[in-house]
C-alpha cells in the first residue's frame, strides 16, 4: 500500500478545482494524498486535458442514456479497480445514489458554490447558486466543502469560506470570486485534512 492516499478526481466540465488540486499537490499542501485517477461523465470536459497534462490516469463513464446503476456499477469498476481510498468531487455534476454513498462513507468529499445550508441541494449547482444567491439579495456568500451522503449536499461540512457581494455583481463576476477567493482555497486544504486522517486511522 502506497504512503499516501489514493486520490479519485470526479469531474464534468472545466476543472478548475481539479487544477487547484493538482497545484496544491505539485506544491506540498497536498502531502497525505495522491491524485491517481480523474473520472469524468463528460467525454468533452476540459478538466481532462488539464489532467492529462499533469500524467494523471483519466477515464470517462458517461451517463447519458444509462441506468443510475449501470453508470453507478462501472464507476465503482473504475475505482476498484484503481485502489481508490478517497473520491473528491470537484464540479461533478451527476447525483449519486445512497447505494454508492453508502459503500463509500467519510470517503467521498463535494465542493459547493454557497455557505451550505443556502443555495444548496436538488438544482442547485453551478451559475445557477450565484443566480438564486443574486435574487435572493444576501450580502454574504461562499463555499462549502463537505463529506457526501445520501442527502445532495447534505453531508457533514469540513470547511467553509465566506466571501462577500460586490455592487454591480453578476452571476459570472460572483462565481470568479467565490472560486479564486474560497472553492480553490478550501478544497486543497480539506482534502488534506481528510487525507492526513485517514493515513492516521490506517496507524
Ligand atoms: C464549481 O463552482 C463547483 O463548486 C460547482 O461547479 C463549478 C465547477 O467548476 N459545483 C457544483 O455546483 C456542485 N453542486 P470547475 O469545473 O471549474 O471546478
Amino acid at each position: 500500500m502506497s504512503a499516501k492516499i489514493n486520490i479519485a478526481v470526479l469531474v464534468s466540465g472545466g476543472g478548475t478545482n481539479l487544477q487547484a488540486l493538482i497545484d496544491a499537490e505539485r506544491s506540498g499542501i497536498i502531502k497525505s494524498g495522491e491524485i491517481r485517477l480523474v473520472v469524468s461523465n463528460n467525454p468533452d470536459a476540459y478538466a481532462l486535458e488539464r489532467a492529462k497534462s499533469a500524467g494523471i490516469k483519466t477515464a470517462v463513464c458517461p451517463k447519458k442514456g444509462v441506468s443510475q446503476e449501470d453508470f453507478e456499477n462501472r464507476l465503482t469498476g473504475l475505482l476498484e479497480q484503481n485502489g481508490t481510498e478517497l473520491i473528491i468531487l470537484a464540479g461533478f455534476m451527476c447525483i449519486l445514489s445512497e447505494k454508492f454513498t453508502s459503500k463509500y462513507e467519510k470517503r467521498i468529499i463535494n465542493v459547493h458554490p454557497s455557505l451550505i445550508p443556502s443555495f444548496c441541494g436538488k438544482g442547485f449547482y453551478g451559475l445557477h447558486v450565484h443566480e438564486a444567491a443574486l435574487a435572493y439579495g444576501v450580502k454574504v456568500t461562499g463555499a462549502t466543502v463537505h463529506f457526501v451522503n445520501e442527502i445532495p449536499d447534505g453531508g457533514e461540512i469540513i470547511m467553509q469560506k465566506a466571501v462577500y457581494i460586490e455592487d454591480g455583481d453578476t452571476p459570472e463576476t460572483l462565481q470568479k470570486r467565490v472560486m479564486t477567493e474560497a472553492e480553490w482555497k478550501i478544497l486543497p486544504l480539506s482534502a488534506e485534512k481528510v487525507c492526513e486522517n485517514m493515513l492516521k486511522e490506517r496507524g
